[in-house]
C-alpha cells in the first residue's frame, strides 16, 4: 500500500494501449491510491468506461459538459481533487493539444487548469514519435515541467519496430512511487551488493549460498525512489532490475570484490546484503569432474575476502552499512560483526523470518542502540532502512 491516501487523476486518452491502462488502475488501486479516471472521446473507442468504473469504484468522466458535478466544472473539481495527473497513454494529438494550451475537450481542460504536477506516458506509432512536431511538443511539455514516462521501444500494434510503445503499467506505477517518495537521498551515490556469489568447482558445479536477492534489489529500489544514483553489483538471481539502477552482474566473490572497490570511493553509501560464499575452490577444474575418475573429489578451499570489511578500511570510504543473517543469537552476532567489519550499522535479521520469501523482521545495530521494526513486507523494510541511513548519515 505504497500509495495509501494518495489521489492521482488518471487520463486516458484514445489510443490501442489504453487497453494497458485498466491494469495501470488495477495496479494503482491495488498500492491504495484513490484513483479518478478521465478519459477522451476518442478513449472511448478502444475501451469503456465501465470497465475504469469497476476498477477504481468511481464514475468515469468523458464530457466536459458532464452535468454530474453540482457546480458543472468537472474541469477545475477533477484537477483539484488531485495530488497528481497521470495520463497514461498519451496520444501524439493529446501531447500536442496540452503543449499549445489547448482545452477542447475535458481532459485538455482539466490538464491546463491544473495545480499539481503532471506525468504523461506517450504511446504511438513510431514515425508519429519521431516526427519533428512531436519531438518539438514534448520538448516543450519537458520545458514546461511536465514528466516524461518513456517511450519504450519494441514491437507495435501497427507491426512496426520502433519507440512509441507505452510504458508497461508497472514501470508506470514504478514512475508514480518515485514522484511520491521523498527524495532523502537526491544527489547521493548508494552502491550495493546483493543475492548469492557463486564459487566455481568445475564447469557445471561450484559452492553457493542460498538468497534470493530480494532484500538487496528492494534496497536498490528504495535507494533509488529516494532520489540516490544507485549501483548494484549482483550476484546471480532471478530478478528484474528495479528501474533507473545500474547492474552489474557478477559471479564470484572476487568479481563482486572488483566490481565493488572499482566504485567505493566514489560512493557515498555502501550496503553489503550480498551472501558471499566465505570460501572458494583453490583451483577450479578446467573440465568437467567425471565420477569414475577415481571415487568422491577432493576440495581445497582457500577463504574469499571480506568485502564489506576492504570497503570499511578504506580511507575516505563511503557509509557502510553490513547484514548479519543468523540462525540465533542475533543481537550477540550483529555486534560482533560491527565491531568485528567496523561498520556503524549493522542489520540484523532471523534466517528463519525472511529467507526468501516477501516480508522479513529487521533489527538494526548502531552507535545510537538497537532499533527493532516492525515485521513487514522488504519493499516496505527497505524504506524504512534507507530513511534511517539517510538520518544517520546527516542528511536529513
Ligand atoms: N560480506 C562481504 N564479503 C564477504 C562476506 C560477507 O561483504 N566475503 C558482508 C555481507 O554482505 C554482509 C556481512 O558481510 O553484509 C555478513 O557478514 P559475515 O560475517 O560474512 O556473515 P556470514 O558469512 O554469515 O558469517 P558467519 O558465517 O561467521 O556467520
Amino acid at each position: 500500500m505504497e500509495l495509501k491516501g494518495k489521489r492521482i487523476a488518471l487520463g486516458v486518452s484514445g489510443g490501442i494501449a489504453a487497453y494497458k491502462a485498466a491494469e495501470l488502475v488495477r495496479l494503482l488501486v491495488k498500492q491504495g491510491a484513490e484513483v479518478q479516471v478521465a478519459m477522451t472521446e476518442g478513449a472511448s473507442h478502444f475501451i469503456t468506461a465501465t470497465t475504469f468504473q469497476a476498477l477504481s469504484g468511481r464514475p468515469v468522466f468523458t464530457d466536459q459538459w458532464d452535468q454530474r458535478m453540482p457546480n458543472a466544472m468537472a474541469h477545475i473539481d477533477l484537477s483539484r481533487q488531485a495530488d497528481l495527473i497521470v495520463v497514461a497513454p498519451a496520444s501524439a494529438d493529446f501531447l500536442a493539444r496540452v503543449a499549445h494550451g489547448l482545452a477542447d475537450d475535458l481532459l485538455a481542460t482539466m490538464v491546463l487548469a491544473r495545480d499539481c504536477p503532471l506525468l504523461v506516458a506517450p504511446a504511438m506509432n513510431r514515425q508519429m514519435w519521431e516526427n519533428p512536431a512531436t519531438q518539438r511538443n514534448v520538448a516543450q511539455l519537458r520545458a514546461d515541467g511536465v514528466g516524461i514516462l518513456g517511450p519504450a521501444s519494441g514491437e507495435q500494434a501497427c507491426g512496426e519496430i520502433g519507440a512509441g510503445r507505452m510504458l508497461e503499467p508497472e514501470e508506470i506505477v514504478d514512475s508514480v512511487l518515485v514522484f511520491f517518495t521523498p527524495k532523502l537521498l537526491a544527489g547521493r551515490r548508494v552502491l550495493l551488493t546483493a543475492g548469492p556469489t557463486f564459487e566455481a568447482i568445475d564447469p557445471v558445479r561450484g559452492i553457493t549460498n542460498l538468497s534470493s536477492g530480494r532484500m538487496g534489489y528492494a534496497l536498490a529500489r528504495a535507494a533509488r525512489q529516494a532520489g540516490a544514483e544507485v549501483t548494484l553489483v549482483s550476484g546471480p538471481v532471478a530478478l528484474p532490475t528495479p528501474a533507473g539502477v545500474e547492474r552489474i552482474d557478477v559471479k564470484s566473490a572476487l568479481d563482486m570484490q572488483a566490481a565493488v572497490m572499482a566504485r567505493a570511493t566514489a560512493s557515498d553509501i555502501f550496503i553489503a546484503v550480498a551472501a558471499v560464499a566465505d570460501y572458494r575452490v583453490t583451483h577450479a577444474a578446467e573440465y568437467k569432474l567425471k565420477k569414475d575418475e577415481g571415487g568422491p573429489p577432493a576440495f581445497e578451499l582457500v577463504e574469499n575476502p571480506d568485502i564489506l570489511a576492504s570497503v570499511a578500511a578504506l580511507e575516505n570510504g563511503p557509509f557502510c552499512v553490513g547484514f548479519a543473517a543468523e540462525s540465533h543469537n542475533l543481537e550477540a552476532y550483529a555486534q560482533a560483526k560491527r565491531q568485528k567489519k567496523k561498520v556503524p550499522l549493522v542489520v540484523g535479521n532471523l534466517i528463519q523470518d525472511g529467507f526468501g520469501g516477501d516480508d522479513n523482521r529487521l533489527v538494526l545495530f548502531d552507535d545510537h542502540g538497537v532499533h527493532p521494526l516492525a515485521p513487514a513486507s522488504k519493499a516496505a523494510l527497505a524504506r524504512q532502512l534507507i530513511e534511517h541511513i539517510a538520518h544517520l548519515t546527516g542528511i536529513h
